[in-house]
């Protein structure tokens, strides 16, 4: 199975992905790693592998990824023979043509346990709301914000004293853990 990783920052996930594929636990390869930020330590991680890189152009907006720029990205990723996107803290809302060209084929991780606490900075939000219990979900992307089938969940406390950091370490830390585990599943089951 080829992956494609998309993401805008500093690519913990693609690195814990990374991982396993060199040690075998993810019987995958890393074909592509895109990043809409140029300066994203993603690609740096990427380039230190020797895995090809790419900048996604997202024409000077902000937080949207024009369609343009999806169009181009689904082109780079079909090119490079991808079978699955991962999305490893990507920024930006993927819509058609990518998930035309790759459907039921984009997963993503989200730093809560969906449909709890969507959106930006979910473990602020848990930590606000006062839960005893957070984590995070990997799930197929549909186009919605944070919405789309489960695939798999990883549960954290939330601890007294926590502080917005600390808390979003420890989901981090849950994140790197489920997502290769993921990854494994969704190979199964597409027999990959
Ligand atoms: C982090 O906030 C993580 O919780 C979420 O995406 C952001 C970037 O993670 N999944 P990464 O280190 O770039 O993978």
């Amino acid at each position: 199975m080829r992956l494609g990783i998309l993401g805008s920052g500093s690519g913990s996930n693609m690195q814990a992905i990374l991982d396993g594929v060199a040690d075998g636990s993810i019987p995958a390869t890393i074909a592509l790693v895109l990043s809409d930020n140029p300066q994203g330590y993603i690609l740096e991680r990427a380039k230190k592998a020797g895995i090809p890189t790419g900048v996604i152009d997202c024409r000077g907006f902000k937080s949207k990824c024009p369609e343009e720029a999806q169009e181009e990205t689904a082109a780079a990723l079909k090119a490079a023979g991808v079978d699955l996107v991962c999305l490893a803290g990507f920024m930006r809302l993927v819509r058609a043509p990518l998930l035309e060209a790759f459907p039921d084929r984009i997963i993503n991780i989200h730093p809560a346990l969906l449909p709890a606490f969507p959106g930006l900075q979910a473990w602020k939000q848990a930590l606000e709301a006062g839960v005893a219990e957070t984590g995070c979900t990997v799930h197929y992307v549909d186009g919605g914000v944070d919405t789309g089938p489960s695939i798999l969940q990883g549960r954290v406390p939330v601890l007294v004293g926590d502080t917005p950091e600390s808390l979003h370490e420890r989901i981090l830390a849950e994140e790197h853990r489920i997502y290769p585990e993921a990854i494994r599943m969704v190979a199964k089951s597409l027999k990959l």
